[in-house]
């Protein structure tokens, strides 16, 4: 093996998902981040789980029980609970559709009560959820949909946005990350009226520390440097961990003025690396592979992933797959490994909750990088990795793919 090479081997690591923070300067220009989501006015808060406790809160205040519950997807990050929680509601898990980033739309119709306050959905990956069909099943309940976009940020004039409430997140790996910083969408008055405002920020950090923060994240993300972030333990990078949220966290106003300038610069990125890995997975769309975006009627145009993912038909298969691309560095991820019934921390609250959709999916989901530091070198070895795996028989005419492929 040459030395480049053999650098390559031990260095190079592509990280999963995100942007480096694109810092302005000191006159940004544009400092009223709001006007970027019109028709949408937005409130800011420290996180999107402390945006996302902050439209439960509202959501909670319009009942009239005094036992509320929320509707979650069974498999998703597990700030979802704790901002379920922190509004002082019971979490409510409904189940997937078998091979599909959504919720069961008859799981989500058993589930609705006299005591439901609020439906979450998730944009997934960055595929949206069927939003028009959430609305019928919640038709004249007066449940309040919240569609967490924390991955998925359309522009918003776009129609990607659908909830009473739309989430999104600022944070490490997000669409735009500022490493801090989420915010709820809404239209209606009354919706943005009830929501609790975040305390004033604390103690602000400077224009300085800010830039200096960012820029060390832009460094230790880049491909050649992730390892040593990635290799720390108590960064606890690609880890699922429930936390419970103690309170409503403030956004940094500094911060929130560099949002206009990374909202541009995300809406202008194309898509050739997510047309890239569809291409390869066209190419094996019959063998044990479900191209999930595909699946979900992605036609190449209408909505940006965070990261590619893909279902494998068995666990051992996607093993092999993912140590391929782990071993060459192309930042592959097993995303959340468990269902939230089986998170560390939640299982009393969950205890007897069966998720066999969400399970499997759990077993079997696993995801490209699509962002910017994707090289065309690296798709050529995300293709090889495809060949090595022994993942079935390649497609040899791309228009005999079959889009659902089931196992
Ligand atoms: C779907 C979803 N919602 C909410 C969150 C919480 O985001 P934050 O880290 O900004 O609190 C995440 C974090 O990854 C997420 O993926």
């Amino acid at each position: 093996m040459g030395t480049v090479a053999a650098l390559t081997r031990i260095f190079y690591r592509l990280p999963p998902a995100g942007e480096p923070v694109i810092i302005p300067g000191y006159d940004t220009g544009v400092t009223d981040a709001d006007a970027v989501f019109a028709p949408y006015s937005a409130c800011f808060y420290g996180s999107a789980t402390s945006a996302l406790a902050a439209s439960l809160v509202a959501a909670v205040a319009r009942t009239d029980t005094s036992t509320p519950e929320v509707l979650l997807p069974a498999y998703g990050c597990p700030a979802l609970v704790s901002a379920v929680l922190f509004a002082g509601a019971r979490p409510r898990l409904v189940d997937l559709e078998p091979d599909r980033p959504w919720m069961d739309l008859d799981a989500l119709r058993s589930a609705l009560g006299r005591h439901t306050a609020a439906v979450v959905a998730v944009d997934l990956f960055g595929i949206p959820e069927r939003y028009a069909a959430i609305r019928e099943v919640l038709a004249d309940t007066g449940v309040v949909l919240i569609q967490d976009s924390a991955q998925a940020l359309p522009p918003p004039n776009d129609s990607g946005w659908a909830g009473d409430y739309v989430i999104l997140s600022f944070g490490r790996g997000k669409p735009v990350s500022l490493l801090h910083g989420g915010a709820v969408l809404a239209q209606e008055e009354n919706l943005l009226c009830a929501l609790p405002r975040p305390p004033e920020a604390g103690a602000r950090r400077t224009h300085g520390s800010l830039v200096s923060r960012a820029r060390l994240y832009n460094l230790l993300s880049s491909a050649w440097l992730y390892w040593l972030p990635a290799g720390l333990p108590f960064l606890g990078l690609g880890q699922t961990h429930y936390r419970p949220l103690a309170a409503i966290e403030a956004a940094d106003p500094e911060l929130m003025e560099w949002l206009p300038i990374n909202l541009r610069a995300h809406w202008r990125r194309n898509e050739s690396h997510q047309l890239a890995i569809q291409a390869i997975l066209g190419d094996w769309a019959n063998a044990c592979i479900v191209d999930l975006p595909q699946a979900c009627g992605w036609e190449g145009a209408n909505f940006r992933l965070l990261r590619y993912p893909l279902l494998v038909c068995d666990a051992r298969v996607r093993e092999r797959l993912f140590r391929c691309c782990a071993r060459r560095g192309l930042g592959a991820s097993a995303m959340y490994p468990l269902t939230l019934p089986r998170v560390a921390g939640l299982e009393q609250i969950f205890a007897g909750v069966s998720c066999p959709q969400a399970d499997s999916f759990a077993k079997r989901i696993m995801t490209l990088p699509v962002h910017s530091r994707v090289r065309p070198s690296d798709i050529q070895t995300m293709r090889e990795c495809f060949a090595d795996a022994g993942i079935g028989t390649r497609v040899v005419d791309p228009k005999r793919i079959s889009s659902n492929a089931t196992f």
